[in-house]
């Protein structure tokens, strides 16, 4: 385990190799199993193939354009309507409810489920979280209840990136109680 999420990497570019239904649908059982609050399971994803919303992505996310040219691009939303029935919601970047930190942080375990998941069946992937709803949420259709946690391009591997620095543990890590250092 320790050795797929130590040679885990963010991955931009990609290869022509195409992932396929099944393969994409084994990557996404390591979500569906995820843990969360109360199991509420909110995550949803929308797997996206199709080139001109693959570039509109690409654009949402701060015109990253190597986003556009991955294989597939799994959108992964965090459903508000899991934990509050509240007709006409809507939340943004904004929203001060719990309810919605709840589900975005519930989602982003299942995201980092399939980040894993992908490393270990040799795909590669990046998180991109740099959008803002409402430029994003238009492009799928979706509504104005549901959260984008994050878009996750995703295809073979045709770079093997660095490993980038990390802190130490001693710099994060403490014991019985807080330490002001
Ligand atoms: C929540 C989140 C959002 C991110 N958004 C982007 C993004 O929009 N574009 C990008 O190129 N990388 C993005 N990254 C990737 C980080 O830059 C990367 O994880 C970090 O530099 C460490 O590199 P590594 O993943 O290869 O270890 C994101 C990562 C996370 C966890």
């Amino acid at each position: 385990m320790l050795e797929v999420i130590k040679t885990r990497r963010s991955v931009r570019k990609y290869t022509d190799r195409e992932v396929d239904d099944k393969t994409i649908l084994q990557l996404l059982e390591s979500a569906r199993i995820a843990p969360s609050g109360h199991n509420t399971q909110p995550w949803r994803f929308i797997v996206v193939r199709c080139p001109e919303t693959k570039k509109a992505l690409a654009e949402a996310n701060h015109n990253q354009t190597w986003v556009g040219r991955a294989p597939v691009i799994i959108v992964c939303v965090a459903d508000l309507g899991c934990r509050v029935k509240e007709p006409g919601l809507s939340v943004d970047e904004n929203s001060p409810q719990f309810s919605l930190k709840q589900v975005i942080r519930d989602t982003a375990i299942a995201v980092e489920h399939l980040v894993l998941e992908a490393e270990n069946m040799g795909l590669g992937a990046c998180w991109c979280a740099w959008f803002v709803q409402k430029d994003v949420r238009p492009l799928l259709g979706i509504p104005e209840d549901k959260y984008v946690v994050a878009l996750l391009p995703l295809g073979y591997p045709a770079e093997s990136p660095d490993e980038r620095p990390r802190m130490k543990l001693e710099e994060m890590v403490m014991f019985e109680k807080w330490e002001d250092r």
